[in-house]
């Protein structure tokens, strides 16, 4: 499978030697000059590995480093540099980096620490699927079937999240331009309601009602066990992305209590010793 890498540099020719020499060796090379443009393309696709500079104007990569552990952990990245001191190093490396490359480099040092790079896994699953790969016919169908009704802007998110899954920003972006209201007005209505996610999903969505009704009945068992069955806490995803997990409060379904749901199927009664059973159908 062909490898997708982000090189970030203000320096032109090191962005065109890293290409040359990775592309040799079969991976995907995409080159900006600055952190900005580096985190609009994270934002629209997903990157196997980033390997970007660490001394840049405006946003350095620090400051980028940081940005990619909050918003896409998934993002294995190596870090560069030309002022390698200890204390660069030192700093480098506690953002948890996968590689350290001091400029400068000879090229089949690069090709050595990308494919160790690669080879590693990501601290979270990489996502099933992103802004790239899904149907954008599809999206603009969704957009134009809804763009002239007011008050539709949940509809239009219930039929994008079905889509692809989640909502990351760069759909919101295309969302709000469409229906001509404000980003921090999507982003405000995904944030509101649970059902919405910003984060990439397992193919299967659990979520654990942890509401007053069926917190009474144990639900904090049935969560502890899924947990455990799954090998994952909440907000993660399973490694081979069967699964993702979630809490939520109260679903309105407190008569059946205590509730887990699977995607779109609801369970209730759950038996806090058996919940891992609910999961062995799902494939
Ligand atoms: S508290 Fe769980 S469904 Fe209401």
């Amino acid at each position: 499978m062909e490898m997708n890498v982000l090189v970030v540099d203000d320096d032109e020719i090191i962005i065109r030697s890293c290409e040359a020499v990775l592309s040799a060796e079969g991976f995907k090379v995409t080159g900006v000059t600055s952190s900005k443009d580096a985190m609009a393309l994270i934002d629209e696709r997903v990157f196997d590995l980033v390997i970007t500079d660490l001394i840049m104007p405006t946003i350095d990569g620090f400051e980028l480093i940081k940005w990619i552990n909050e918003n896409h952990q998934y993002t294995r990245v190596i870090a560069m540099t030309g002022y390698s001191s200890k204390a660069v190093l030192r700093d480098a490396i506690a953002l948890d980096i996968v590689d350290f490359l001091p400029k400068p480099f000879f090229p089949h040092t690069l090709t050595e620490a990308v494919k160790k790079a690669v080879s590693t896994p990501p601290k979270v699953p990489m996502p099933t699927q992103d802004v790239e790969t899904y149907d954008k016919g599809k999206l603009k169908a969704i957009l134009q079937k809804y763009k002239k009704r007011p008050g539709a802007l949940i509809m239009v998110l219930q039929e994008a999240q079905e889509l692809i899954g989640y909502l990351p920003a760069s759909v919101q972006k295309i969302i709000a331009k469409t229906m001509k209201i404000p980003v921090s007005e999507v982003h405000a209505v995904v944030s509101f309601y649970s059902y919405f996610t910003m984060k990439p999903m397992g193919k299967y969505n659990v979520r654990v009602c942890q509401g007053t009704a069926c917190y009474v009945k144990r639900a904090d068992e049935i969560l502890a066990k899924l947990k455990d069955t799954m090998g994952i806490n909440e907000g993660e995803i399973t490694h081979d992305s069967l699964f993702s997990l979630e809490t939520v409060r109260c679903i309105g379904a407190c008569g059946l209590a205590p509730v887990v749901l699977v995607g779109t199927d609801t369970f209730g009664g759950v038996d806090p010793t058996k919940a891992n059973e609910i999961l062995k159908d799902y494939h």
